[in-house]
């Protein structure tokens, strides 16, 4: 479809597999707010992922069940509101199983093989060895089905869900092609820089995960962050004594600083320093310790989320509304989505009961096929 007519719509979606954590909020949660706010979009749409959480627990739906609230407390806490954003469950949204089932025989599985990052999950999943479930390993095209149900314009994602969008503009153009112009052709829109790309556990491990134990977690509470920073959080391994010239590059406390600190927080708490690359060269030189600048940090953590934990209790509180917002937005989505899949049967012609014009080509099928 012509893109400069298009309206702008945004798509993304989470998982719900577990709260939401720090590295959430840095990469995407915070930009989604800001887009949100920005009124630069038409509609924004975000999709709690539960079938494409099953992909991979199938044994364990109770988990998936359970993070449902959670992720929805997440979103709600850290500022997307529901008279601006569309919140929605995906296994409530039947047009998204049937535009899979569509999709699915306009790739090959060669090439999905090919996918980065199913490749990736594959190993990481052991699904090499235990065998791999179809429905996970097709789970590409269910997403292309998510994104393409809402006619999104812009998907913001990781750079990891990159393939992810890749497969999806292959198969609108696909689609497409065969079938005329039915489909938006989405683009990904990626975090801006490296720290927001991928903030690493506290531990320094490149990834937050919860079987680690390396994250902070939006709902975490102050005692627990504190025990996370002063605990656990790698620092510099040959910064031994306070004297001694500290490295920037690898340290958690300054990746964490570099994502969430503000100039202000330095008034604030360490008016010492105008910013942060004062408090870095002071650590570089030697002579400022690490229990300063975690000290800094835990300020800086708190200041950002605080608000964002006075707004989870309050919703917390309030878990009727919780549903009722789930509720709405998924029947709003549902519209929306069944509106797209009716234009792909349309278009597959394959829509025969939307009125009785099949049963005239279907006389003169017979017609012809007796002369
Ligand atoms: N695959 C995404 C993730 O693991 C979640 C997701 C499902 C998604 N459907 C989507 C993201 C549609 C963007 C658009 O994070």
């Amino acid at each position: 479809m012509e893109e400069k007519t298009q309206k702008q719509i945004i798509l993304t979606g989470d998982r719900p597999t577990g709260r939401l954590h720090l590295g959430h909020y840095v990469g995407s949660l915070r930009r989604r707010v800001e887009l949100q706010n920005s009124g630069k979009f038409d509609e924004i749409n975000i999709l709690i992922a539960d079938d494409q959480a099953l992909t991979d627990n199938v044994d364990n739906p109770g988990k998936i069940r359970d993070n449902i609230i959670q992720v929805a407390l997440d979103y709600l806490s850290v500022g997307l509101d529901p008279n601006k954003t569309t919140i929605c469950i995906q296994s409530a949204l039947p047009a998204l199983h049937a535009l899979t089932f569509y999709y699915l025989n306009l790739v090959t599985t060669a090439r999905l093989s090919r996918n980065p990052t199913v490749k990736a999950e594959i190993q990481m999943r052991g699904f090499a060895d235990e065998g791999l479930p179809a429905g996970f390993f097709t789970y590409p095209v269910s997403q292309a089905a998510d994104i393409t149900a809402f006619d999104a314009t812009v998907v913001p994602v990781g750079e990891d869900q990159l393939p992810m969008i890749e497969q999806t503009r292959e198969i609108v153009e696909k689609f497409n092609k065969i079938y005329g112009e039915t489909l938006v052709l989405p683009k990904a829109m990626i975090p801006e820089n490296e720290t927001q790309r991928r903030l690493p556990g506290v531990d320094g491990k490149a990834k937050m995960s919860k079987s680690l134990g390396n994250c902070i977690y939006l709902s975490d509470d102050a005692k627990t962050i504190k025990k996370q920073v002063n605990g656990k959080m790698f620092t510099d391994p040959l910064h031994l004594r306070i004297e001694d010239p500290g490295h920037i590059e690898g340290n958690v406390v300054f990746t964490y600083l570099d994502a969430l600190c503000t100039d202000e927080h330095f008034a604030e708490f360490a008016p010492e320093y105008a910013n942060l690359e004062e408090m870095k060269a002071h650590y570089q030189r030697g002579g400022l310790g690490d229990g300063v600048c975690k000290k800094f940090l835990i300020n800086v953590l708190e200041e950002t989320l605080s608000p964002i934990r006075a707004e989870r209790a309050k919703w917390e509180a309030d878990i009727d509304s919780v549903y009722d917002i789930l509720q709405a937005g998924t029947a709003k989505a549902v519209e929306k989505t069944n509106g797209t899949l009716a234009r792909v049967r349309s278009a597959m012609r394959i829509n025969y009961f939307d009125d009785r014009s099949i049963v005239k080509e279907w006389k003169k099928v017979l017609k012809e096929s007796k002369q």
